[in-house]
């Protein structure tokens, strides 16, 4: 019910709008009680320049119609009028579909040569990384920068320290299947004064100033609630994309609040996986340009 609304609503509204712009311009040619004649002065008169009641000169006037009347035409040939699809069967995702099987066709045997490359090969050879680089901009800047250096939960992927490990087939699945990072609400376990401790605990790692006494309390819960994903030395797992927590570089920002915020709430990151829109040579050449940056 509501699609057919919808479809009559647009093809009214369309409608009448082109008629209203016909209507408009035989409304204005009218002459009307008081106006002077055609060719006579209206009246008005400006620093030495007097306006004429002079007709719109024809070629202009037709211009008019025209426009009229190719926007009529382009409805009937093109989608535009609600539902109505036109006669030429063109649409945008047709088109798009079109434009792509026509760039797999061109760059194809291209992306496939490169595909045959290892990794870190392609990280050495210019040609592959500027491809690559191409396309990072197009599907990955958008999250993690177009500097590849990411942001607050998008992890940088141009240093050397990785979630899930920076080997070339390790990036390449990263990129091929996604990723779930998923640090579980420790608030509920901990308590308050617990996450205090436990982030005091967490930020002594890194070499800052904390309360002492705080950060060993915190140690002991740390072994206890922790280690399974970020390991005794806190140096965090690939396994579970648990982050280093030993050095300076903060995927959720490095603030007290935001790790107190971390720990007690927790976090949810998603790569999203790139296999089914990509393909296997696409994500190869992209794991070589993201390899590139960090070797
Ligand atoms: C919608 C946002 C988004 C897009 C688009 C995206 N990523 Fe990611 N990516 C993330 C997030 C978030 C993470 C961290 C996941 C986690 O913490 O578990 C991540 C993680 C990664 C990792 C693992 C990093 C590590 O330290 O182990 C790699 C590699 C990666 N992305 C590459 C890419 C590439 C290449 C593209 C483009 C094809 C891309 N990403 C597109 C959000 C995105
Ligand atoms: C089930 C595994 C798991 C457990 C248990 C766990 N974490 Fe995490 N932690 C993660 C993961 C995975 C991330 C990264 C989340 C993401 O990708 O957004 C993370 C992220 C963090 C961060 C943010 C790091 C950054 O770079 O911003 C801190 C801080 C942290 N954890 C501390 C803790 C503390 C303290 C505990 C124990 C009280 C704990 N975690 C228990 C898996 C875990």
């Amino acid at each position: 019910m509501i699609s057919s609304f919808f479809n009559w609503w647009v093809i009214v509204i369309t409608l009448v709008n082109i008629f209203a712009c016909y209507w408009l311009i035989k409304w204005t040619m009218k002459s009307r009680p008081n106006e002077s004649a055609a060719g006579e002065s209206t009246g008005h008169k400006w620093d030495g320049l007097e306006e004429l009641n002079n007709p719109l000169p024809k070629w202009w006037l037709w211009l008019f119609y025209f426009t009229i009347i190719f926007s009529l035409v382009y409805l009937v040939i093109y989608p535009g009028l609600g539902n109505f699809k036109g006669t030429s069967g063109w649409s945008s995702h047709g088109q798009y579909d079109a434009e792509v099987a026509d760039s797999n066709a061109k760059y194809g045997p291209i992306f496939a040569k490169f595909a045959a490359t290892p990794i870190a090969e392609l990280a050495k050879d210019p040609k592959a990384i500027k491809a690559g680089e191409r396309l990072f901009s197009n599907y990955c800047s958008q999250c993690h920068g177009s500097d590849a250096k990411g942001t607050t939960g998008y992890p940088n992927l141009s240093d050397n320290d990785w979630l899930y490990g920076g080997e070339p087939d390790k990036i390449k699945q990263s990129i091929l299947m996604g990723r779930n990072g998923v640090m579980p609400a420790m608030g509920p376990a901990l308590g308050k004064q617990g996450v205090e401790d436990v982030a005091a605990y967490v930020q002594s790692l890194s070499g800052r100033k904390v309360d002492s006494v705080s950060a060993e309390a915190g140690k002991a819960k740390f072994q206890v609630l922790c280690i399974a994903c970020h390991q005794a030395d806190a140096k965090g797992s690939y396994l579970f994309g648990a982050p280093n927590l030993t050095d300076t570089i903060w995927l959720h920002g490095s603030s007290a609040a935001s790790i107190k915020k971390t720990i007690s709430e927790g976090r949810m990151s998603k790569m999203p996986a790139h296999n089914e829109f990509l393909g296997e040579d696409k994500a190869h050449l992209l794991a070589g340009y993201i390899y590139s940056l960090s070797n």
